[in-house]
């Protein structure tokens, strides 16, 4: 199996999802370990979990720190512990934009509400001043503005008749604990599913000028120029022609660049089935270290060679100035 990946999770208080975190991690086969426990609150009853769970713990106060200052020290003690994802459970201070922006797409959080509903404090009783028939709880990765980033996990949580905010926080709070692990061991190997590949190849590859998507032979592809007359200039390769690999197939300027490319890194290049003769390569997408802006480098590239001269040329035209 892969590394696990290396979680610190801030707390500032009772901290039960993160005891569901550090349960979740002892299973055999889970994706992540939790390497530290932080805290704003020195004293919260989390931390003591933690210790006892023989998890490395960290605990400084905000008090008389600028917010800057405290997520300063609270961002070294991550990196000191190799941290690769910071796991939010109900670490109560406000993030500045500099700590989220060095966490970006690495910071996920709960909330317990069904967002983009009732963001902020006091969910319970506006789910229940609002006459809602479900409340819930969402993972979502952390950004900037409060409660606010992609969703990438929910639990809906039935409100019945006769429900205060404490009652319903209690059945809240047992799914998030079922909530949060999965969505952490999903998020953490993203780039080995299929899928999420897939979705961040056409994501680029439809950004593009003039592009759609059109299956070929049951694999994805994307054509530039018009329904009728349009050209491919990728394809999503996924255990295409008997190949065990994932990859992108792009054009390019002929068989000597495919070659070189197949010297400088077999790993990550090979000339594709039928395909491979007319100078396409296939880049892999499933070694666990794609860099995404050279894959959208070659998307634009491969655009270029085949997408009309009309769309082309207002390109050549720019790169004269
Ligand atoms: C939870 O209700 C969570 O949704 C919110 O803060 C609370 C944390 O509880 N973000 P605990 O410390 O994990 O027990």
């Amino acid at each position: 199996m892969a590394e696990k990946a290396r979680i610190g999770i801030l707390i500032s208080g009772r901290g039960s999802n993160m005891a569901a975190l550090v349960y979740a991690a002892k299973a055999p086969g889970c994706p992540y370990e939790i390497v530290l426990v932080a805290s704003n609150h020195p004293d919260a009853p989390g931390l003591t979990l933690a210790e006892a769970e023989g998890i490395a713990t960290f605990a400084h106060p905000h008090k008389g720190l600028s917010r800057e200052e405290h997520d300063a020290i609270m961002h070294d003690a991550l990196v000191e512990a190799g941290v690769e994802y910071v796991v939010l459970a109900g670490y109560m201070r406000i993030l500045s934009d500099g700590f989220v922006s060095k966490w970006a797409d690495r910071m996920l959080n709960i909330h317990p509400s069904l967002l983009p509903k009732y963001k902020g404090l006091d969910t319970y009783q506006r789910a229940i001043d609002a006459g809602d028939r479900v409340a819930g709880c969402s993972v979502h990765l952390v950004t900037p503005e409060l409660d606010d980033g992609p969703i990438l996990a929910q639990t809906e949580v039935a409100i019945l008749p006769g429900d205060d905010a404490d009652s319903l926080a209690s059945r809240i709070l047992i799914a998030e604990h079922q909530l949060y692990p999965g969505a952490l061991a999903r998020y953490v190997t993203r780039e080995a599913d299929p899928d999420w590949i897939l979705a961040e190849v056409r994501r680029r590859a439809l950004a593009l000028e003039e592009t759609h998507e059109r299956a070929s032979f049951g694999a994805p592809g994307w054509r530039v120029g018009s329904e009728t007359t349009g050209k491919y200039f990728a394809y999503f390769a996924q255990s295409h022609h008997g190949e065990a690999s994932i990859a992108l197939l792009v054009k390019t300027t002929g068989i000597d660049e495919q070659t070189a490319l197949i010297d400088a890194d077999p790993d990550l290049y090979y000339a594709p089935k039928f395909y491979g003769k007319s100078g396409w390569i296939a880049i892999r997408l499933d070694q666990g270290r794609t860099d995404w802006d050279y894959i959208g480098e070659w998307l634009y590239k491969s655009w270029c060679q085949v997408a009309p001269k009309r769309l082309t040329r207002l390109i050549e035209i720019a790169g004269q100035f």
